[in-house]
């Protein structure tokens, strides 16, 4: 596959001023200011083929804004590089702009007065997008988005899931090679969200679209992307398949445990660690156990158990898989 996003090493550390509470530390503050450093993004790397599409997932804080801002051109890396499509995004802005579509799902690009349709209109005149592939792109995203009932609204009177819809579809009205989406669907309902996922596997199958998402939604992964980009505080901890993690812990059971009192329990546990018999036995001896049901961990779970700190995906458990 041919390379389209190449990123090296890429840091981001905000200065920020410490802020002490009461009357006399804001006196002595203003003359004496303290700081401290924010590692927003702390030597990141990967590779993105041309066509891939790419879930960036992490907890809130974890740098998945700021990396999409540096790879954007919004922001200038501290360290490192980034090279998409022959182009070096934060200084070449005004050439790679033409080349790709960002939407921030916390940050409406639109005019908040003005009806959908005119925003839309705007963007044909900035980006000079032909008449023609103007209409054709217009027609097509409005049905699959189901648009068309409120294309003459002005914004400000949209639902935020029509609001969403609006921003994907500005961004994407000049037909770029490369999309990035910051939290698509943050805020939206399941409907408004299926839509949004619909749509954007779409243009990546049809089209292909090189797209790269963050969200902190696991079903956003899962139903939209093949390959999976963890970061947390700042660092890479996963980058793979959905399967392949999965896979990964095949080893790990939920025990679900209904009490006599009614009191339900869950434990997870990894059974080349604890084999089965001896975590039953156990929990036999010291519980009383009115049922009990044996479940593969939910991706959902595990990667909460990932964020949190209890699985690590380079534990010794974790010996043989290749991580
Ligand atoms: N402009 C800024 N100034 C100072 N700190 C910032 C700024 N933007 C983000 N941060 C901090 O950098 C870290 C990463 O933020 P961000 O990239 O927005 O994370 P995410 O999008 O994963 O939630 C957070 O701790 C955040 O508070
Ligand atoms: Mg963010």
């Amino acid at each position: 596959m041919e390379t389209i996003i190449a990123v090296e090493g890429i840091r981001k550390y905000y200065k920020v001023a410490k802020r002490d509470r009461g009357m006399r530390a804001a006196i002595g503050q203003l003359f004496n200011r303290k700081y401290e450093v924010k590692k927003a993004v702390d030597d990141i790397s990967f590779m993105i083929g041309r066509g891939e599409i790419v879930g960036f997932i992490g907890p809130n804080g974890a740098g998945k804004s700021t990396t999409i801002k540096m790879l954007s051109g919004i922001l200038y890396p501290d360290a490192g590089s980034v090279e998409i499509d022959g182009f070096v995004p934060y200084k070449q802005r005004k050439q790679y702009v033409k080349n790709i579509g960002v939407v921030f799902g916390q940050k409406s690009q639109l005019n908040w007065d003005l009806p959908l349709i005119e925003s839309f209109e705007l963007m044909k005149f900035i980006y000079k997008i032909p008449q023609e592939q103007y209409e054709e792109n217009l027609k097509l995203f409005s049905e699959l988005l189901d648009m068309e009932p409120f294309l003459r609204q002005p914004v400000r009177q949209l639902s935020l899931g029509q609001r969403m819809r609006g921003d994907i579809v500005a961004a994407l009205l000049h037909s770029p090679e490369l999309v990035f989406l910051d939290e698509p669907t943050i805020g939206l309902d399941v409907v408004a969200k299926e839509k949004i996922r619909e749509f954007i596997r779409y243009m990546n199958k049809t089209r292909k679209t090189t797209i790269i998402f963050t969200t902190h939604d696991m079903q956003d992964i899962e139903k939209v992307c093949d390959r999976l980009i963890i970061i947390d505080k700042g660092k890479k901890i996963y980058d793979g398949s959905i399967d392949e993690i999965k896979n990964k812990y095949t080893n790990f059971k939920t025990i679900e445990i209904l009490l006599e009192n009614g009191g339900k329990e869950t434990e997870t546990f990894d059974i080349r660690v604890t084999p089965m018999n001896s975590v039953l036995q156990k929990l036999f001896a010291e519980k009383h156990i009115k049922d009990i049901s044996i479940c593969e961990p939910e991706i959902d779970g595990i990667i909460r158990d990932i964020y949190e700190g209890r699985l690590l995906l380079d534990s010794p458990a974790m010996e043989g898989t290749g991580v």
